[in-house]
């Protein structure tokens, strides 16, 4: 594709899933070499071969994003392999608890601040120092349109998305000096296998979810990843602390119609 990314090393958590995983393939496009680091080593291993396949430089490491001891090993062994980090995608997140806060458990509930939100602070906790020992580089954390505004029955996916951007925020604040820029992609509706479970079909998915949206479609992994390569890039040279939403317009949209008056 090009060479945006040429001489990185990408470790990227959730990398075995829909959009952590377009997010490797693309990366490793523009010329990084990737640590794809999921909860299931399969998943990770599936994305690193296909990588491979086509040229580019992968591995895959099996990483619980919520264990500090997993994750420090997990950067340990991307250096090992490439020789340093330049650049972390934190693209993992667990099925969260559906309900009001009387049908939520306590342990659902904990379980989805630990992997969507704890593990991001553990992931950066044990990269950022390799980052820098880099001579800097890039974050870039996967929030969503739904930490913008709240959807019924979803505190904690919506809760732990909103506190992702905040501690983006502060991430590059913190890391400004090391020459590491900290963003967020909020993605809105993007059609992934967990979708298409959701929804059933690709056209019902669209239709349910992409109805209404300025675009009128609902998204894909494709142009997730590419927001992500654009901000891990020194094309986003003087862009940190910021929240790239990359959802066809959902957010900007407060209407329930896209009835357009004759000009
Ligand atoms: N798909 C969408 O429409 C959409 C919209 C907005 C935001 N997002 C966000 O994008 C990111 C990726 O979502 P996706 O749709 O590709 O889902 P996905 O389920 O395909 O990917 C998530 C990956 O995270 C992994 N994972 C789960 N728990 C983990 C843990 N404890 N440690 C390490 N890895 C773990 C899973 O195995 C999976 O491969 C998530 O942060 C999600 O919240 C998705």
């Amino acid at each position: 594709m090009g060479c945006l990314l040429k001489d990185r090393v990408a470790i990227i958590s959730g990398g075995g899933g829909d959009i952590g995983g377009g997010i490797a393939r693309r990366f490793a496009l523009e010329g990084a070499a990737i640590a794809v680091c999921d909860i299931s080593q399969d998943k990770a291993d599936k994305v690193a071969a296909d990588i491979q396949q086509k040229g580019g430089r992968a591995i895959g490491i099996a990483v619980d994003v919520s264990k500090p001891e997993q994750c420090e090993a997990a950067a340990a062994r991307a250096v090992e392999a490439f020789g340093k980090i330049t650049t972390l995608v934190n693209a993992s997140a667990t099925v969260s608890p559906d309900g009001n806060v009387e049908k939520i458990q306590l342990a659902d509930w904990q379980r989805a601040l630990d992997v969507n939100f704890t593990g991001m602070f553990l992931m950066c906790k044990y990269t950022m120092g390799h980052i820098r020992a880099a001579g800097g580089g890039a974050v870039v954390n996967i929030a969503s349109s739904h930490g913008h505004f709240g959807l019924p029955g979803r505190s904690a996916y919506c809760s732990t998305k909103a506190a992702v951007m905040h501690f983006t925020r502060v991430l590059a604040i913190d890391y400004g000096p090391d020459n590491i820029r900290a963003n967020t992609i909020s993605p809105g509706p993007i059609d992934t296998e967990r979708s298409l479970r959701r929804y059933g079909t690709r056209e019902n998915s669209n239709k349910v979810r992409g109805v209404g949206q300025v675009l009128g479609r609902t998204g894909t992994v494709e142009e997730v990843a590419a927001a992500a390569a654009f901000l891990a890039s020194d094309e986003a040279s003087f862009i940190t602390g910021t929240d790239l939403l990359v959802d066809g317009g959902q957010t900007s949209f407060k209407g329930s119609s896209l009835e357009r008056y004759p000009s």
